[in-house]
């Protein structure tokens, strides 16, 4: 039965009204992760089998299934079978989860009244991301080439706007549009751009990107002056502090410090002297005069001496 078939519809290949039929794809523009119906249309009579191909040539390694209503199950897989795929009682094909790779052609042959085949392109869309511009120069100068690039996946056409306007003809576009080049920019190219990125299913416009043209020389210089006048002071304070705190810490630090080790020492002398002269006195039991004195005065300098400091 299934040989008869076969050799049925490729005898009548040669024979066959190729503009009877026709696929419609529902949705029309099918997305990744979505599923979608080839809809054969234009069949005349009832559906007696089909069978569903990649790509245009009906080989049996192509072939995706093979559909017969009088048959329990009706479909059987062929080569090229996956899943997600299957056939309905009118001879659409339907596909479910629809990925990247499911994209291409796809052939259908029908017999119904009599054998027909056709073939339809099966496009997968995927909305387009949201565009990020991105600036090749930070802080662009008059005179200074800059080149905006909008950052956007999946999407067909790309058009740029500068203050809501489009843009000046002096931009160069780069062939898809997702460069553009400012040369030579002047103070007038600031302003606020943006990209809006589309595709048969999406659009997606890209935040503000503000460009500030920067004033060359001038500002430049009166920067760099402007940065040695605070670096000069910065150091000139600097040293005035240094100099300050030393001057400081010799008048009243180092003094102060150098009371506080002398006083010890003082006493120390006075408590030499002290006993210098009562071991003179012990020595010289004669003369009474002499040790008083020698114990009144030193004592006495002594405590001069510290009562000054
Ligand atoms: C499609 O589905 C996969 C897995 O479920 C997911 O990772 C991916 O983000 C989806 N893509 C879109 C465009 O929704
Ligand atoms: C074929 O059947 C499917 C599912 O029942 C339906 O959605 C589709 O519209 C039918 N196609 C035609 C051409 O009638
Ligand atoms: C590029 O932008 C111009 C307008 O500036 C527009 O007419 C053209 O269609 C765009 N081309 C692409 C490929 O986005
Ligand atoms: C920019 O270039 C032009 C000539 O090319 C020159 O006259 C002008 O002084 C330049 N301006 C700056 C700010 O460098």
């Amino acid at each position: 039965m299934r040989g008869y078939l076969l050799t049925a519809f490729i005898i009548s290949l040669w024979m066959e009204s190729s503009c009877g039929i026709d696929i419609q794809l529902v949705p029309s523009h099918p997305l990744i992760n979505k599923s979608v119906t080839l809809n054969v249309r234009g069949i005349t009579g009832t559906v007696r089998a089909f069978r569903w191909y990649f790509g245009s040539n009906p080989d049996a390694s192509n072939q995706i299934l093979h559909y017969n209503p009088n048959s329990n199950p009706p479909q059987t897989p062929g080569d090229q079978y996956f899943h997600r795929a299957h056939g309905l009682a009118n001879g659409s094909l339907h596909i479910s989860d629809l990925v990247r790779t499911d994209q291409g052609n796809y052939m259908v042959m029908i017999l119904a009244r009599d054998i027909e085949r056709v073939t339809v392109y099966l496009p997968i869309y995927e909305s387009v991301t949201k565009p990020v511009i991105r600036c090749s120069t930070p802080r662009p100068k008059v005179n200074e080439t800059v080149s905006l690039t909008c950052e956007t996946a999946n999407s067909e056409s790309i058009l740029w706007s500068k203050d809501s306007n489009s843009l000046h003809s002096r931009v160069d576009l780069s062939p898809d549009n997702r460069t553009a080049i400012l040369r030579n920019i002047i103070l007038s190219d600031t302003g606020e751009y943006q990209c809006e990125a589309k595709n048969a299913v999406s659009r997606s416009v890209s935040d503000i990107f503000t460009l500030i043209v920067n004033y060359n020389e001038p500002i430049s210089d009166n920067c760099a002056a402007s940065m040695a006048g605070i670096i000069c002071g910065t150091i000139i304070g600097i040293v005035l502090i240094i100099c300050t705190t030393f001057l400081l810490f010799k008048r009243y630090i180092l003094p102060m410090r150098e009371a506080q080790q002398e006083q010890p020492t003082e006493r120390q002398d006075s408590y030499r002297i002290y006993y210098n002269v009562f071991a003179t006195t012990m020595a010289q039991p004669a003369k009474e005069e002499l040790p008083y004195m020698g114990l009144e005065y030193p004592t006495q300098d002594t405590y001069s001496e510290l009562s000054h400091q």
